[in-house]
């Protein structure tokens, strides 16, 4: 499974680059806003994400509300760099857009998919990757897990001619709030799973690990005489 940062802080993303596990960026509405950025500066910011990836998929979110809309901004936002993906939340102005852009090869990551009908008419539509939501079924007390199960076998059963060449659609598990999301979406062959970086630096650590290191250090201690 790959690891995508789900941020839009310019530092945890290039803290995240400096481990070797990021395959890419996601970003929303919502995670610019919490940066601070204002809107003249967004596109410029999308542009800085991307060029500390390096060529990694970096998506950015349209907030346009027409189909005509959708694709004028997402000609746009493709414009800015090779490797930005265009962030659309499914409804029915996006599922035109999303075919519209598959035919010009303008990959779409359709969002805010919390069902496989859903999730099934992104893929038909021609969507590069596919955003299942885990965390906010949690957080209304449903299994986001048992839902995620659900949209990777549906999606999975099939074909979509579209986007065969670079292994898509590709599912991205998306709002990851624990290890336990990472882990249970691997399972299930979730392509990809699009965490925080609270959450990405939670997957580092194991409280096994820590005693493990603590032990060590204070047997290391004993050798070399240093008091630890
Ligand atoms: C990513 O593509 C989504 O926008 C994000 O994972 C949503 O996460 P949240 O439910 O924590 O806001």
């Amino acid at each position: 499974m790959k690891f995508f940062i789900d941020t839009a802080d310019l530092d945890e993303i290039r803290e995240a680059q400096s481990w070797g596990i990021l395959s890419g960026v996601t970003t929303n509405p919502s995670l610019y806003a919490k940066t601070g950025g204002k809107l003249a500066d967004f596109e410029d910011h999308m542009v800085k994400i991307c060029e500390i990836c390096d060529g990694l998929p970096v998506s950015a979110e349209s907030t346009a509300e027409t189909t005509e809309a959708m694709i004028e901004e997402a000609e746009h936002l493709a414009s800015l760099a090779p490797n930005i993906v265009v962030k659309l939340p499914v409804c029915e102005a996006s599922l035109p857009a999303t075919h519209h852009l598959a035919k010009e090869g303008i990959r779409v990551n359709m969002t805010l998919v919390f069902s496989a009908p859903q999730a099934l008419l992104a893929a038909r539509a021609g969507a590069r990757y596919i955003s299942p939501f885990v965390g906010r079924f949690d957080d209304i007390a449903e299994d986001g897990l048992e839902q995620l199960n659900t949209v990777v076998t549906a999606v999975k059963n099939y074909s979509y001619g579209y986007w065969d060449e670079e292994g898509g659609p590709e599912i991205i598990t998306a709002s990851v709030r624990t290890p336990n999301h990472v882990t249970q979406a691997a399972l299930m062959g979730a392509d990809i799973a699009t965490v925080p970086f609270g959450a990405l630096k939670k997957c580092v650590h194991h409280p096994l690990t820590d005693q493990g290191l603590e032990r060590f250090a204070a047997d290391w201690a004993k050798v070399t005489g240093e008091a630890k």
